[in-house]
């Protein structure tokens, strides 16, 4: 339980628009419980034109956190007074710390959680080794530059990059072989296996979407692994297609509670309950009914 709400009680938020259907309050509710500290975790609708003022009124009410989401990942790195190395190298901001310094004036410090979250949440939910993997990932918006960025940094032998769009997927090929040379980066379908086929496209989050691959230019059969970074509904259409296939698959909440573990270390400096981080999530996204 909870302990009860006194003047101590030291706040954190995450700020989206639309926000009612975040499972973060109640992923870090959770995890403040266990650990037994005096800390809420409250969500707020904000407009991005406020997004400004309520970032400087968490500040000014002395805040122990927040974090950002759709839309406001790109518009805060403009908005805090500092970005550290996450938030440089991924150009958005989904966790903001407030730092005291000696003279007591509260900092504001952006970092971004995704792209960890991404990766530790590969290793955990499908026992991928990255590096050295050859791995498909469809997508090259926001969610797949980020994605195909961390794969790179963290070695994968190859990176097949596929998008509707393929000049924004030429665009992140170009800036992967920039920062990473020894990565082999091909824009295009791969002709034999890849270890992990990842989802980073928006389909899939309605019933009626189309697969976000073209299965008579690669077949399931060629992925040992499918992770889709999408979480809701739990099993998309290529999920259950993957399963059919016979890969092993995963969705993205794994993500979403490793970037939220990453976040809680970053603003209670404490090891984060990553199983009943996980936990509270899968009953707040899914209720009873296990995935
Ligand atoms: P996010 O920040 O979630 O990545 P985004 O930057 O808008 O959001 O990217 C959405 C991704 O889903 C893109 O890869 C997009 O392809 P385009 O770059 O061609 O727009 C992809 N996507 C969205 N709707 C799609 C559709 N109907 N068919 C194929 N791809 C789609």
């Amino acid at each position: 339980m909870n302990a009860a709400i006194n003047n101590l009680t030291r706040l954190c938020a995450v700020l989206g628009s639309p926000i009612r259907h975040s499972a973060s309050p109640a992923m870090h509710n959770a995890a403040f419980a266990q650990l037994g500290l005096n800390w809420r975790y409250v969500a707020f609708e904000v407009d991005p034109k406020n997004l400004r003022a309520a970032i400087e009124g968490a500040r000014a009410m002395q805040f122990a956190g927040l974090n950002l989401t759709v839309p406001h990942k790109l518009l805060a790195v403009d908005m805090v007074d500092e970005l550290d190395a996450s938030a440089e190298k991924w150009g958005a901001v989904n966790t903001i710390q407030f730092v005291a310094d000696a003279k007591g004036s509260i900092h504001t410090l952006g970092s971004n959680t995704d792209a960890e979250g991404l990766a530790n949440s590969l290793r955990e939910d499908l026992s991928l080794n990255l590096q050295g993997a050859k791995v498909l990932l469809l997508g090259a918006g926001g969610a797949g530059r980020t994605a195909a960025l961390k794969l790179a940094a963290e070695k994968v032998a190859e990176l097949f990059l596929v998008n509707r769009t393929k000049s924004k997927a030429e665009v992140v090929a170009i800036e992967i072989q920039r920062q990473f040379p020894s990565v082999k980066v091909t824009v295009g379908y791969p002709t034999k296996e890849v270890d992990l086929l990842l989802n980073a496209t928006s389909l899939g989050l309605r019933p009626e979407d189309d697969l976000p691959l073209d299965e008579r230019q690669f077949s399931l059969k060629q992925a040992y692994t499918v992770y889709d970074m999408i979480y809701r509904p739990a099993a998309t259409p290529l999920l259950s297609a993957a399963k059919l296939a016979g890969c092993t698959t995963a969705n993205g909440i794994g993500m979403l509670v490793h970037q939220g573990a990453k976040a809680f270390e970053l603003w209670t400096g404490l090891a984060a309950p990553v199983s009943v981080m996980r936990d509270a999530v899968e009953r707040s996204v899914y209720g009873n009914a296990s995935p």
